[in-house]
């Protein structure tokens, strides 16, 4: 089975931020991680400040992207922003099918599907997001929950969709909590993701990474990123203290 080399650690900044902060915060990031060079590292930030983003890391070792995408391609959508204008900002990653959406949006995994295919249309990388909530995981169900998630997009697009895409098990009772999920939980839901994808004989997955995504910091990060089975971290509150996102990045680069 193909394991990926690079480990990444993506920030999801959530609804935070503003000019002020972001500049003060993105350098300090860029400043602190420019010689981190054997992980790939991302922030995710809301869509008014990619250009921001964008003017500061450009010449850096640190990507961009947003946190949705809109899953048509342009016309009479009030209030959405197309794949297309997300290249126009250099953005590589585009998280789709965040619990946080799905949940207060409704967002289905047939739109999300939609998405993520869009996504790989202008070669940007999705980061899809996939897991359980506490009472699925509590009735023994979080294989088959996270397996509609990710079989609605391998049948409507096929195996070879998932070529050079982050897929992040992010636990929804994980989310915000201080509750992150054991190692040993961890590492059983990436291992059941990476040989569902790979049960398909017939395509060859390059570059599939399958992170970890809740209540990820940095007393945790090494024993979660540690594991053969976990390819990074996505990161919430942890990305929004600059101290702690860069700690983080460290541990993982260190492995
Ligand atoms: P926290 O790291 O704040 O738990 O959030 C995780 C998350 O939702 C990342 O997308």
């Amino acid at each position: 089975m193909n394991k990926v080399s690079k480990k990444v650690v993506v920030g999801n900044l959530k609804m935070n931020g503003s000019l002020d902060f972001n500049e003060k915060h993105f350098n300090q990031i860029k400043i602190a991680l420019k010689d981190v060079n054997t992980i790939d590292i991302g922030i995710c930030v809301s869509y008014p400040y990619l250009f921001q983003a964008q003017m500061i890391f450009q010449d850096s070792n640190i990507s961009w992207g947003s946190q949705n995408v809109a899953k048509d391609e342009k016309g009479p959508f009030t209030g959405e922003v197309s794949v297309a204008m997300l290249t126009d900002f250099n953005s590589k990653y585009a998280i789709v099918g965040h619990s946080e959406r799905s949940t207060a949006y409704c967002e289905s995994d047939e739109n999300i599907a939609t998405k993520f295919s869009i996504v790989k249309s202008k070669s940007m990388t999705p980061l899809l997001c996939v897991g359980e909530t506490l009472i699925e995981r509590e009735a023994g169900i979080m294989e088959r929950v996270v397996a509609n998630q990710i079989e609605t997009i391998r049948k409507k697009y096929g195996t070879n969709v998932f070529k050079n895409s982050i897929i992040a098990y992010e636990p929804i009772w994980a989310i915000g909590s201080d509750l992150a999920a054991s190692p040993e939980q961890a590492d059983h839901m990436c291992n059941f993701i990476r040989n569902l994808i790979h049960e398909d004989k017939n395509n060859s997955i390059d570059d599939l990474k399958i992170i970890y995504g809740g209540s990820v910091n940095s007393k945790n990060a090494l024993q979660l990123c540690g594991l053969e089975s976990v390819d990074g971290a996505l990161i919430g509150r942890g990305s929004l203290n600059a101290e702690e996102f860069i700690k983080i990045c460290q541990i993982v680069n260190s492995l």
